[in-house]
């Protein structure tokens, strides 16, 4: 097996385009060479979602713009590379296609292997690629289409402990920013409203806290949401910038009291494994958040584990998480052919039963 492998990523399961080339010499910390991302949050931004064919067609329009770019960012040509990585699944099934069908022709076209990738692998080996963080690990993995909580302990095997069981809370923050008129994504916009409102002037519920275990749930929180604006509505006449800054603070804060409980739980369950060296990593674009991050952070100082969380443009959709997935199947000896398929659900954690709900991407992986 060559030492060092340098490994294009492609991206394409959701709304983010994206490309990069990540380098690793064995026993050495990955290099990003570059990551491209191109958003598509304007074309999608009168729908209040994300519209699937309108995302393939973008995806396919903007494909080979992002490779060409990732390449040049990185001063390489396809010659270079020692293997194309891209999110096979799960996923927006005409996104997914458009990014599988992009990297086969490339493979097709140079003879270099094809390595499918599980975008949730991706996500939850994004602690290796960013801090080199040792398997076994704790990984809550927060996103706009997934929620759950994983033991990683290899490239492929990870065991689930726990997810949720309806809405994302990346979901459930964009409907927040959806029903107070704030711009999509919600999470970044629901995040700036909290910081200027009291969190205790609502009592948004804290679900599935009465119940054992890692599940969660998110969907009655905007349930809640509109009840309050619809009273304050009423009574009022209007919302002010007060009650909406005390919404978001309120909302939120059921969102980091929820989480930082089943991460409590979670830390038991794994911490009864005895690793040698534990920790607990945050990644998905839900780990964005500062209040979330300070909170996960504060419960990994109290049990005394170390805790990760990636920079914020390795939290959201990107590539450089793709190449690095890729890197790390290829090392172990494994790539796909040409016949490699585009899945729309592909849960990483296949011995534990399928989750229930339909999330922004599709039903729950
Ligand atoms: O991982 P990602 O880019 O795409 C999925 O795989 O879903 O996550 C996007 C989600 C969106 O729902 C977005 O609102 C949320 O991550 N997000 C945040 C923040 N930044 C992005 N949620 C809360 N706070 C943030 N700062
Ligand atoms: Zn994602």
């Amino acid at each position: 097996m060559v030492q060092t492998l340098t490994v294009l990523g492609l991206e394409s399961s959701c709304d983010d385009t994206a490309a990069a080339v990540v380098r690793q010499a064995q026993g050495r910390r990955a290099e990003i060479l570059s990551s491209i991302v191109h958003g598509q949050t304007e074309l999608h931004s009168a729908y209040g979602g994300v519209v699937p064919e309108i995302a393939a067609r973008a995806h396919a329009e903007k494909l080979d713009i992002c490779v060409q770019q990732a390449l040049d960012t990185a001063g390489l040509a396809l010659h270079n590379l020692d293997a194309v990585a891209v999110t096979a699944g799960p996923g927006l099934i005409g996104g997914v296609i458009s990014g599988v069908m992009c990297a086969k022709g490339i493979c097709a076209a140079t003879g270099l292997p094809l390595i499918g990738v599980n975008h949730l692998a991706g996500h939850a080996l994004t602690p290796r690629l960013t801090d080199g963080v040792a398997f076994p690990y704790l990984m809550l993995l927060v996103s706009g289409g997934h929620c759950q909580y994983l033991i990683a302990h290899g490239p492929e095997q990870f065991s689930r402990l726990g997810g949720t069981i309806d809405d994302a809370p990346g979901e459930a923050f964009d409907k927040t920013a959806r029903l107070l008129g704030l711009l999509q994504p919600g999470g970044p916009s629901v995040e700036a409203e909290a910081r200027n409102g009291d969190p205790s002037r609502f009592r948004f519920p804290r679900p599935l806290l009465d119940r054992p275990g890692c599940d969660l749930s998110f969907s009655g929180l905007k349930t809640a949401l509109m009840r309050m604006r619809d009273q304050i509505v009423e009574e009022k006449g209007g919302l002010t910038r007060q009650d909406r800054a005390d919404l978001c603070a309120g909302f939120q804060q059921a969102v980091v009291d929820t989480l930082a409980e089943k991460t409590r739980r979670a830390l038991a369950v794994y911490l009864e494994s005895k690793p040698a060296e534990p920790v607990v990593s945050v990644a998905g674009g839900v780990a964005a958040n500062s209040a979330i991050r300070s909170a996960l952070e504060t419960i990994c100082d109290e049990a005394g584990t170390k805790f990760t969380a990636p920079p914020h443009e390795l939290c959201t959709d990107n590539a450089a998480m793709i190449a690095y997935a890729g890197l790390e199947r290829f090392r172990q000896g494994a790539h796909d052919g040409l016949d490699l398929t585009a899945r729309p659900r592909w849960p990483l954690d296949q011995t534990s039963p399928a989750m229930l709900g339909g999330g922004r991407k599709g039903a729950k992986a």
